[in-house]
């Protein structure tokens, strides 16, 4: 199948920063039957994050704020170097002005098969605030869709009023598609040691609890935008990833269910799939938007 470009085997894509930084990773991903892998997101420089704690479990999910360590790009594109895979790797990149986003997008497009523009982590405030204004969406996406020759995907956050403006926004710069949704603003707090959790205080929610969330975002984008959309949040298991195409999207990705599993659960979730759309007689791309265009 082709999704903006991106050439998949199936729609089940790793999300972006819960595993898939190191080649040997993104090995095992490709064994494991994934469509495409979004790596960690990467910034110019090296960033170590922040201090731990930077992952808590809470009722069907996990808050984290790791603040987006990763090795920087000279680093992270040694490691490209030393992958093996045919899987499509996806660079999931982020940047304080578009002008970041365009260098990075610059050095890194002619090592991967497409760019995710992260403008949407809920514990890195510079994101967040580019993520949630349509203008600065539109900029950073055109800068960076200028300065590369592979698709560009805008990742988009939740935690906004309305997800179409920033859908229509980030279309208007030019991207190929979007990937909707990022985590969504939450936080924990020790009742007995009376502190947050978090040594960052706020984070961002992911697994099961929003599932909802994205579904309903990606149902909202699908009736407002012509491009393809990459749903995620809260997938766990076939059923899920079928909401999430009958809702309008062309393929998913997921994170927290592998982490709460391991990866091979990309593989039971993909045979699962396959024997569903063997009983219906339609192919993944006959899955899209099932539900969605009954309702236009
Ligand atoms: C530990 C952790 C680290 C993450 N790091 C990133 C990141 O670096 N860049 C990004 O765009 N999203 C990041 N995310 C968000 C995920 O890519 C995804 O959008 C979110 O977790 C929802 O999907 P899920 O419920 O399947 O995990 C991270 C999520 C988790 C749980």
């Amino acid at each position: 199948m082709d999704v903006a470009g991106i050439r998949m085997d199936n729609p089940l894509m790793v999300c972006s920063g819960v595993l898939g930084i190191s080649a040997g990773l993104f090995s095992r991903i490709e064994a494991a039957h994934a469509g495409a892998v979004v790596t960690k997101s990467i910034s110019l420089v090296p960033n170590k994050g922040y201090d731990n704690p930077t992952v808590t479990g809470v009722a069907s999910g996990v808050i984290n704020a790791m603040g987006l360590p990763n090795p920087g790009v000279d680093a992270f594109i040694e490691e490209l170097g030393r992958s093996e895979v045919s899987m499509p790797i996806v660079v999931s990149i982020y940047g304080n002005d578009e002008g970041e986003f365009a260098e990075l997008a610059r050095r890194l497009s002619p090592h991967c098969s497409a760019l995710e523009l992260n403008l949407s982590c809920p514990h890195a405030g510079g994101l967040l605030a580019i993520g949630q204004d349509p203008n600065l969406v539109e900029r950073v996406v055109r800068a960076a869709k200028e300065a590369s020759n592979v698709p560009v995907l805008a990742k988009l956050t939740p935690n906004v009023a309305d997800i179409t403006k920033i859908g229509l926004a980030a279309q208007e710069g030019g991207a190929d598609a979007i990937c909707a949704i990022n985590t969504v603003k939450a936080m924990a707090i020790d009742i007995y040691q009376k502190h947050p959790i978090l040594s960052n205080i706020g984070g961002g929610l992911s697994g099961p609890a929003i599932k909802p969330i994205g579904v309903r975002a990606v149902w909202d984008l699908a009736g407002a935008i012509d491009i393809p959309i990459i749903g995620i949040g809260g997938i766990a298991s076939w059923e899920d990833v079928v909401e999430y195409l009958y809702a309008g999207a062309s393929a998913v990705q997921m994170g927290t269910a592998l982490g709460m599993y391991d990866i091979d659960h990309i593989t039971r979730i993909k045979d699962e799939l396959d024997i569903f759309c063997a009983s219906t007689e339609l192919d993944y791309e006959g899955l899209c938007g099932i539900v969605r265009k009954r309702y236009p």
